[in-house]
């Protein structure tokens, strides 16, 4: 099957209280270990990839690799664009074949938001392909994403409709206390979310597919792992598995996982090490990182997202 854009996914996933996972991909074995997962569990994947991804790997490979999934599987598989930081950004991604894109104009102020999105969109639209925006903003830190926790805002649902309108997104990312990265509450915080604003977003835009970034859990059995075997992870906390559930359930249609890959990763390879120190062959431990993004992407699917038996 072809890659494919988000539209039919979503508007499945929103009838059937479900969500799609958008997994971050930087490198073969982690593409592997996603698609495998989607595979064996018949569920549908989209496929995202940041600035720093396209920086680290070259975008050719990214785009080859994720090629080569799609050729190797029959699941319904978009290639998105995460956290495209401008026009010229998203331009380049459409231009090289993606058929999902984000422009995150979310710091700027609404008017400027409204006015960079609606160039992308109708860039996009002619050429087919589909346009996530955002509105408010999240807390966290990554490479190409950098926002400090008191810069941060929820979305204000009044906005809502307005900006979709002006704009033609075809899904919103809004921001209801998710954050990027490992570390999104501190110790002794009670994790929350506002589920009170995204009920109010989704009756304001009945049957519009809303994006939640910064969605990762940060399995502790992992980070128990690290810190076993030498890292030095301290207090990790994300957002508990059960309020991802509820989110997809209501109108979350795509939930955004990366820092739980890195998670599952770097424990497989220091455990991998810890146990077998003469190791040196990257096929040893890199398929055991792979192995443990398939098993953590096949419980995401079955237990958070509700996406098997759906491709
Ligand atoms: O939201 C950002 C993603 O987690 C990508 O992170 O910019 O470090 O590739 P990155
Ligand atoms: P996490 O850092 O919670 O995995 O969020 C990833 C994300 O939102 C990518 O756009
Ligand atoms: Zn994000």
């Amino acid at each position: 099957m072809p890659l494919v854009t988000s539209t039919e996914m979503f508007k499945k996933a929103y009838k059937g209280g479900y969500a799609i996972g958008a997994f971050n991909v930087n490198n073969m074995e982690t593409i592997q270990g996603i698609v495998e997962a989607g595979q064996e569990c018949k569920s549908p994947l989209i496929l995202q990839v940041s600035a720093g991804a396209r920086k680290y790997a070259n975008p050719v490979y990214l785009k080859h690799l994720i090629e080569a999934a799609v050729e190797t599987t029959d699941i319904p598989i978009v290639m998105h664009l995460d956290h495209g930081a401008d026009f010229e950004a998203c331009k380049s991604a459409i231009d090289d074949g993606f058929t999902s894109v984000m422009i995150d104009a979310s710091h700027h102020a609404f008017a400027e938001n409204i006015e960079i999105t609606k160039k992308v969109v109708a860039y996009a639209h002619d050429r087919g392909v589909v346009v996530e925006a955002e509105l408010g903003q999240l807390a966290g830190i990554e490479d190409a994403v950098n926002v400090k926790a008191e810069d941060a805002c929820f979305t204000h649902p009044d906005e809502v409709c307005e900006f979709t309108e002006k704009t033609g997104c075809d899904s919103l990312a809004i921001a209801i206390g998710t954050s990027h990265g490992a570390y999104k509450f501190k110790p002794g915080q009670k994790p929350q979310l506002r589920f009170d604003i995204l009920e109010e977003v989704g009756k304001r835009l009945p049957e519009f597919p809303i994006v939640l970034h910064g969605a990762s859990s940060v399995p502790q059995d992992k980070v128990a792992i690290i810190n076993q075997f030498g890292g030095k992870m301290p207090d990790a906390i994300g957002i508990p598995e059960e309020m991802l559930r509820k989110a997809a359930t209501m109108a979350v249609c795509k939930i955004n996982i990366d820092s739980d890959l890195r998670v599952a990763c770097t424990a497989a390879v220091r455990k991998h090490f810890a146990e077998h120190p003469d190791h040196f062959d990257p096929r040893q431990y890199l398929g055991d990182a792979r192995a443990a993004v398939k098993e953590l992407v096949k419980h995401k699917i079955v237990d958070v997202l509700g996406s098997d038996n759906k491709a």
